[in-house]
């Protein structure tokens, strides 16, 4: 079939497989430019379909020849229907990895779940019997609890008043006021139960507990912070709530590691185009001006080059550099005092008229297209393409 975009506010319900066995490919070459990283061997992404846990992957097999498990949830594709964008990259990614002798498997399903944990472990059991590296790289809006069978929605509220900020719509580039209510303690209560820390504990007492995690296994999970002028509604927010919930599990489960001198981290991200960023209110507009400033300083990176950065400069050398909290930063030049003044200084002025010439909407744009395979480079959208790609080693 011939695809073509079809987008619904932030989402886009088409992909095209050839643009995400590009983006793929793309990833993975650029980190085989970088060198080999001294890195883990046997890892476990969940999460490990799009944004950064897709990079996180391919950082493992192609920057350190690991083998990989990746967990995600994605739709697969029926005749006439493409898939969601993570099939078709994780397709691709197990395609690559194969033809580069090297292990990869794939489970799809709710990683939030008992049952998914169990397969994961039968699996890891039964093949690579143990895990020195678990990426924890989930972003959802809805949970249900493993235990109780309830279902909790995250949302994204400010919690000190009513938050009043500009807001883009990135695909018409109209600037607008939105205002946004106050969440509550019940709102605060469903954001920490989706996104905080509780799920990635489970998984590690599931794995340590399985047996299956290796003498000085780390895990890391991700987190952000960002800019003053999206905290209200950000790292102040309720999702900011759910931001202190896993970093404070992060102590917890290096705690629960001690016999196995293991650690788990909290790495802080930059903040980039994916899936889960772009329903944010806010945030598409801060990304589309620090786009602007990060490019014009030649610091700009996507997924992969933070990955590859944090990989090789913060997790596999000699000392790993942490924050006063304990967390690694590989947002450190997003959050440089000169970009963020500039950032600062074009929100001030920023309008629907000028925002083409004073940010970087048409990188965001076609950072937002490439997600879902469209707009990337050398791919020939008029032509027929199979949308019935299968995953080799989905397990
Ligand atoms: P994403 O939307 O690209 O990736 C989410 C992943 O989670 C996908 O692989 C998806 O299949 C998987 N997933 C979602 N629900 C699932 C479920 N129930 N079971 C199994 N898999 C499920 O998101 P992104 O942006 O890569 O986010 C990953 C983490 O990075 C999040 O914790 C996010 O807060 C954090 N982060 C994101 C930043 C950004 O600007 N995008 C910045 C800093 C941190
Ligand atoms: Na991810």
């Amino acid at each position: 079939m011939i695809i073509e975009p079809r987008t619904r506010g932030f989402i886009c319900l088409t992909a095209h497989p050839k643009g995400c066995e590009q983006n793929v490919i793309d990833q993975i070459e650029y980190v085989q430019s970088k060198g080999n990283i001294d890195g883990p061997k046997k890892v476990l992404v969940i999460g490990a379909s799009t944004g950064f846990g897709l990079a996180s992957r391919i950082t493992s097999a192609f920057g350190s020849d690991a083998a990989t498990i990746g967990v995600f949830l994605e739709k697969p594709p029926s005749e006439g229907r493409p898939a969601s964008p993570g099939w078709y990259n994780s397709a691709y990614f197990e395609e690559q990895a194969h033809k580069a002798g090297l292990y990869a498997k794939s489970i799809n399903g709710d990683a939030f779940s008992h049952a998914i944990k169990d397969q994961t472990i039968k699996l890891i059991k039964e093949e690579l019997k143990e895990i020195d590296l678990v990426i924890y790289s989930l972003a959802s809006p809805v949970r249900t609890h493993p235990d109780s069978g309830e279902r909790f929605k995250s949302v994204l509220k400010p919690l000190e008043g009513t938050f009043r900020n500009n807001t883009v719509d990135f695909h018409t580039g109209k600037i607008s006021e939105i205002s946004i209510e106050p969440g509550n303690e019940e709102d605060i209560k469903n954001t920490v139960t989706v996104m905080g820390g509780e799920d990635w504990k489970m998984w590690m007492d599931a794995l340590q507990k399985a047996n299956v995690l290796a003498e000085g296994c780390k895990t890391v999970a991700y987190s952000y912070i960002g800019s003053e002028l999206t905290e209200a509604v950000y790292r102040k927010g309720t999702i900011g709530k759910a931001k202190d919930d896993l970093e404070a599990t992060a102590f917890s489960i290096t705690d629960s590691l001690e016999k196995l001198n293991g650690k788990a981290y909290v790495s802080v991200n930059k903040a980039l185009v994916t899936q889960a960023s772009s329903a944010i209110p806010v945030i598409p507009l801060y990304i589309s001006l620090l786009y602007k400033v990060m490019k014009e300083k030649n610091i700009h990176e996507g997924c992969i080059e933070q990955i590859q950065r944090l990989f090789s400069d913060r997790l596999y050398t000699s000392t790993t550099e942490i924050d006063d909290e304990g967390r690694i930063r590989i947002d450190d030049w997003e959050m440089r005092e000169d970009v963020q003044a500039e950032v600062a200084e074009l929100w001030k002025k920023v309008t629907t008229e000028t925002l083409p010439k004073l940010g970087d909407l048409e990188g965001y744009n076609k950072d937002f297209f490439n997600l879902f395979g469209f707009k990337v480079a050398g791919i020939d959208y008029d032509k027929e393409v199979n949308e019935m790609v299968q995953i080799p080693g989905l397990q």
